[in-house]
């Protein structure tokens, strides 16, 4: 077996067959090499560094209903807020006097006139505020083709949008099937970010109830075909107040989810080594480890939460939601611990931009 997979490592590109393969080790030896693998190719395509981006959750109003979200429209339990602008600033600046070189602003999905304002308005204000020198990415919803181009106009340069899973049934087994959660038309608003001049980063859940690894392996061709410039994705993890958290029967041992997330960020590096790929907060939640475990694999970018601590705690997409009583400060020291203890060093004051965007212009 060990011989199938580093002989299947090799090859330029792999077929759906290979990343299931790749998908189905078992043994730790051989997801070793694949990881190795991974390592090797980072180091050699984006460095042994990291880019961190600071994570602002503005607002956990949305108008959707996404089966596995805590913050989903019908969940009554949720108390929901907006942050003010100056909070906004306040978190952005801290952002920018750290040496971050970049935020990222994640809402639920709001399409109001008022809110998508609101936004272009902090755009504006934080490129002021921070001499122009943070890059912004959005992590804010489908909106409307003239939207994101307003957005991109008032200066945001990335925006991030999973596709969730790429199954078109799963799709609706997550999602409710109607007009709102149409998968068409996420694909959609994917290819207009694009076509608005985005970096464009995009991702899936892992260990979904039903979810098999073949699915998986569509995804990473996907994205692939897609020419995807980044990539953020993890476990799926249960909510209490969720639909979908009642299906305990079909998921996913959680170990399983943990170590399938580590080969699909390794996979997705190797095979697309240009790209930008977050280790994601959910493997932290699983793994005491699993920043430096993610970023082992392939990963290349970091996002520590720098909002105020009274929102974080009604931002919880899934349960046990990892630093709700940590200040930026202290997030930001232990960052910095654990990315040095694997070897890596913090790239301060650089945009980190994809390199894939770049070599896509090019
Ligand atoms: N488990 C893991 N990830 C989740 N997300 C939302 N809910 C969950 C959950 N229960 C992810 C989705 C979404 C992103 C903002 O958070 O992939 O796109
Ligand atoms: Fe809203 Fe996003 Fe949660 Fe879906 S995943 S309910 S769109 S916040």
């Amino acid at each position: 077996m060990l011989e199938t997979i580093s002989q299947i490592l090799q090859k330029e590109t792999f077929t759906k067959n290979d990343l299931i393969t790749l998908l189905s080790v078992k043994s730790p030896e051989a997801m070793q090499v694949i990881l190795d693998k991974a390592y090797q190719v980072k180091s050699e395509m984006v460095g042994r560094k990291v880019y961190l981006r600071g994570l602002i959750e503005l607002s956990n109003i949305c108008s959707k209903n996404c089966f596995y979200c805590g913050i989903r429209m019908s969940n009554t339990k949720v108390e929901r807020y907006t942050l003010s602008k100056e909070e906004v600033v306040e978190a952005a600046t801290f952002a920018w006097k750290q040496g971050f070189g970049s935020i990222v602003i994640q809402t639920g999905e709001q399409k109001s006139n008022i809110f998508t304002q609101f936004v272009e308005e902090l755009l504006l204000e934080i490129h002021s505020k921070t001499n122009n020198e943070l890059t912004i990415t959005l992590s804010c919803g489908e909106q409307s083709l003239e939207v994101y181009k307003s957005w991109r106009k008032a200066g945001a340069q990335r925006f991030l949008l999973r596709i969730e899973t790429t199954n078109h049934e799963l799709y609706y087994q997550i999602h409710p099937k109607d007009e709102n959660h149409s998968f068409e038309k996420r694909i959609e608003a994917i290819k207009n970010l694009q076509s608005a001049g985005f970096q464009v980063g995009t991702g899936v859940m892992i260990g979904l109830p039903n979810q098999s690894i073949e699915d998986l392996a569509n995804d990473l061709i996907f994205f692939k075909a897609m020419e995807i410039d980044m990539i953020g994705m993890g476990p799926y993890l249960e909510h209490s107040d969720t639909p979908l958290s009642s299906e305990k029967a079909l998921l996913w041992p959680v170990d399983e989810r943990f170590k399938i997330s580590l080969l699909m960020i390794a996979l997705a590096r190797i095979s697309m080594p240009d790209i930008n790929i977050a280790s994601s907060t959910a493997l932290e939640t699983i793994d005491l480890f699993g920043r430096q475990k993610g970023l082992l694999a392939g990963a290349n970018v970091v996002m520590p939460n720098l909002t105020p601590v009274p929102s974080r705690v009604k931002y919880q997409l899934y349960n046990n939601k990892p630093n709700l009583d940590k200040n930026a400060t202290l997030s930001v020291v232990s960052l910095q611990k654990i990315i040095t203890e694997i070897g890596e060093e913090i790239a301060f004051n650089e945009a980190g931009n994809s390199l894939h965007f770049s070599n896509r212009q090019a």
